[in-house]
């Protein structure tokens, strides 16, 4: 069943359209990425699904229309967004970041179990449980970013360029932990990400973005394999 579908979506940024009909859907469960070169509109897709930029076209979660809600009314239904540049908050603790994940939660009775598994999906963080976040290094904010929009309990995770600034080691050791998380959780991913190689050991499909358009979408296996990809996204 498909979980999130775009068709024909645009979006503005003042009188600026950035998006010119942006079509994806994301199958319950399912995982999915969005590659495209900077300023193709990956971030923004991401936006429009989160009610934070003015959109056309039509968007729907579950079989309802979402288009038009705000951020605040999206993230209720199910839906939780790690942004660009992490947005974890700063002045508070990880473990206090971890709770603010749940606030929109009614079952609090799991919480604390929800967190003990953060801490084992990332080890690292355990040792920084009493840290502000501002304090961790970027691979620490961004496995905090993940677990922090675990904690919410969504339906589906949209995930804006988790590797970016990352040693390749480190940003590995997220993405299989996100892996991990997929596959234990069955939460619906929409992946972007820069680096196809790491994208492409999460997801099974994509499709590439130029100048706010879809010019590409396949199967993993089918993008793995054509030229223009691997020219232009996996380095050969
Ligand atoms: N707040 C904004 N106001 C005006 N224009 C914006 C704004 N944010 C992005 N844009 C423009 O919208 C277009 C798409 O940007 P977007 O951030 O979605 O690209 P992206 O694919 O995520 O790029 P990157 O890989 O660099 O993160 C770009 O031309 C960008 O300059
Ligand atoms: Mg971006």
């Amino acid at each position: 069943m498909t979980l999130l579908e775009l068709d024909d979506v645009t979006a503005s940024y003042g009188p600026v359209r950035v998006l010119e009909g942006i079509s994806l859907s994301v199958p319950e469960g399912g995982a999915v990425g969005i590659l495209g070169a900077n300023g193709a509109g990956k971030t923004t897709t991401l936006r429009a699904i989160s009610g934070m930029v003015r959109t056309g076209g039509s968007i729907t979660f579950d079989g309802r229309s979402i288009a038009g809600l705000s951020p605040e009314r999206v993230a209720a239904l199910g839906i939780a967004h790690v942004p660009e540049g992490r947005g974890t908050l700063g002045g508070l603790t990880v473990r206090e970041n971890l709770r603010v994940g749940a606030y929109l939660r009614k079952d609090s009775k799991s919480v604390p179990g929800d967190i003990d598994y953060c801490l084992d999906l990332f080890p690292q963080l355990r040792n920084r449980i009493r840290s502000a976040a501002a304090a961790l290094s970027g691979g620490e904010q961004q496995m905090l970013a993940i677990a922090r929009a675990f904690m919410a309990k969504p339906r589906l995770l949209l995930l804006d360029e988790a590797s970016l600034g990352l040693a390749p080691g480190t940003a590995k050791t997220v993405y299989e932990a996100i892996g991990r998380l997929r596959k234990e959780s069955g939460i619906a991913m929409l992946v972007v990400e820069q680096n196809a190689n790491l994208a492409f050991t999460l997801v099974e499909s994509a499709t590439v973005l130029e100048t706010g358009r879809n010019v590409l979408t396949g199967s993993t296996a089918e993008l793995k394999g054509m030229d223009e990809i691997r020219r232009a996204y996996l380095g050969g």
